[in-house]
């Protein structure tokens, strides 16, 4: 009898026993699922939240982008905003006070100017530095002083900073241009601005923030030489802390005296790929970079060292293409097609002016074959994207060190962006 309520006793601890363990492993193992469940379904949510939150943004910009135009269009002059000593802020309106088309963030507008003293209209191009708005466009331009003592400073740089003024009209070329951020994806991305080269990625950065929350990893790395080139310092500072995806790093290569490290700047160094390897987790990104020419050649050799793949790099040039997207091509022989490591000549005919040039890999592009040879031909970015330099070809082909922003025309050639792939006869 005692023996039997001692094992009815031990029979009943362990069946209890069982149970809670079986309600321990239980807890044990749907705990964590619950959570990781909810935070999965968390996620989902947010993601959907934010597709439904771009793709509404990118219908806006295609509904307004419809709004487009043809050619040169009237803008007056809204306000002028000197950020710096060297740089200004340009917001223009349309004339026709008919609604302004959006743009995609990192493109540019393309302006024809008639300035005193200078016998033909001036054609330049400058990126949109600001996130679409409804009412008005936003340059910001960099005064450019002359490159020799015996040159000029920079035409339009120096008219938009001295003469031209609030209430001035001026012809401008719709947005264009193929660098720009894709507001839909979710990519990780790194932004990365030499000098007045922010321009475009500022429109980025700050079309990701107009979004509402910046739901992307997004690196904004700047370098100048100190806060005096840095005109969205206190900008940038202010979104950083309001995004925790966003961060932002000052390079200043020769920072002023008075301005601290870990406060006015982040490191006294350029922008290079040692410093990417340094703060980011990995090469995994897409990389939007613009600067001056020195600055893009290095930062794109040194990621593509890294193993960046070349279709993640993207980049804006402000001048003559400076980053060739493939190598420049050399002849073998007048008409055959370009091969590695030979160099012969191509004979380019202009044929209005009645000249005939031998082109060789070393004369630059047709436009600086003509210049080179006193056939002046109409110019204005000298990098593909305006379309000033459209000029027929009467015969034979032409071929590009980059692909052109403004697609030329069938029957025409970009000059600034174009060589010889054969014996060329040109309508110049
Ligand atoms: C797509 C794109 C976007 C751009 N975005 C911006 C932007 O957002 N902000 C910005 O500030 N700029 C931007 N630029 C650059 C801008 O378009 C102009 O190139 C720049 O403002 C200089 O123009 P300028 O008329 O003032 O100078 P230019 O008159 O073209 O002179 C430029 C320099 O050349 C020198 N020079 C003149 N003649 C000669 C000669 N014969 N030989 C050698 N040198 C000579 C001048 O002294 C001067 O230093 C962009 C360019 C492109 C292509
Ligand atoms: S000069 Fe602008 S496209 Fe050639």
């Amino acid at each position: 009898m005692h023996l039997g309520a001692n094992l009815i006793h031990w029979l009943g601890v362990g069946i209890i026993a069982l149970v809670a363990l079986q309600a321990l492993a239980m807890f044990v193992s749907t705990a964590p699922r619950i959570s990781s469940q909810t935070r999965q379904q968390r996620l989902a949510e947010e993601i959907l939240e934010e597709q439904l939150r771009t793709a509404r943004a990118r219908r806006v910009i295609r509904e307004e982008s419809s709004h487009s135009w043809n050619g040169w269009r009237k803008f007056r002059v809204l306000r002028k905003v000197q950020e710096s000593a060297d740089v200004v802020s340009i917001y223009l309106t349309p004339h026709d006070n008919i609604r302004l088309p959006s743009f995609e963030p990192g493109q540019f507008l393309t302006f024809q100017l008639r300035i005193p003293g200078v016998p033909q209209p001036v054609v330049r191009c400058y990126s949109l530095s600001d996130a679409p708005a409804e009412d008005c466009y936003r340059i910001s331009v960099k005064r450019v002083p002359a490159a020799k003592p015996d040159l000029k400073p920079g035409v339009v740089s120096n008219y938009f900073h001295d003469v031209l003024k609030e209430g001035d009209i001026i012809d401008v070329k719709a947005p264009g241009g193929a660098f720009f951020l894709d507001l839909a994806s979710r990519t990780p991305i790194v932004l990365i601005a030499g000098g007045i080269g922010i321009t475009p990625v500022l429109s980025m950065v700050n079309s990701l923030a107009r979004l509402g929350t910046i739901s992307r990893e997004t690196w904004f790395f700047l370098g100048a030489r100190n806060g005096e080139e840095n005109f969205a310092r206190e900008h940038l500072r202010a979104l950083a802390a309001k995004h925790e995806n966003l961060k932002v790093h000052f390079c200043y290569s020769a920072p002023a005296a008075h301005e601290k490290q870990g406060v006015d700047y982040d490191e006294a160094c350029r922008v290079s790929a040692d410093l990417f390897k340094k703060l980011l987790p990995s090469n995994n990104y897409e990389y939007y970079l613009c600067g001056p020419p020195a600055f893009m050649e290095s930062l794109t050799r040194g990621l593509r060292e890294w193993g960046v793949p070349d279709g993640s790099v993207h980049f804006e040039a402000f001048g003559p293409a400076s980053v060739p997207a493939k190598p420049a091509p050399a002849a073998t022989a007048p008409g055959a097609s370009p091969s590695a490591g030979s160099i012969t000549t191509r004979r380019v005919n202009f044929a209005r002016s009645g000249k005939e040039l031998a082109w060789s890999g070393d004369a630059g592009n047709l436009l600086e074959l003509a210049e080179k040879n006193g056939v002046m031909l109409p110019s204005g970015c000298r990098s593909g994207n305006c379309g000033t330099c459209l000029t027929a070809v009467k015969s034979g082909k032409v071929e590009y060190n980059k692909p052109p922003a403004c697609q030329p025309e069938a029957g025409s050639c970009l000059t600034c962006i174009g060589v010889p792939a054969g014996e060329l006869v040109l309508d110049a």
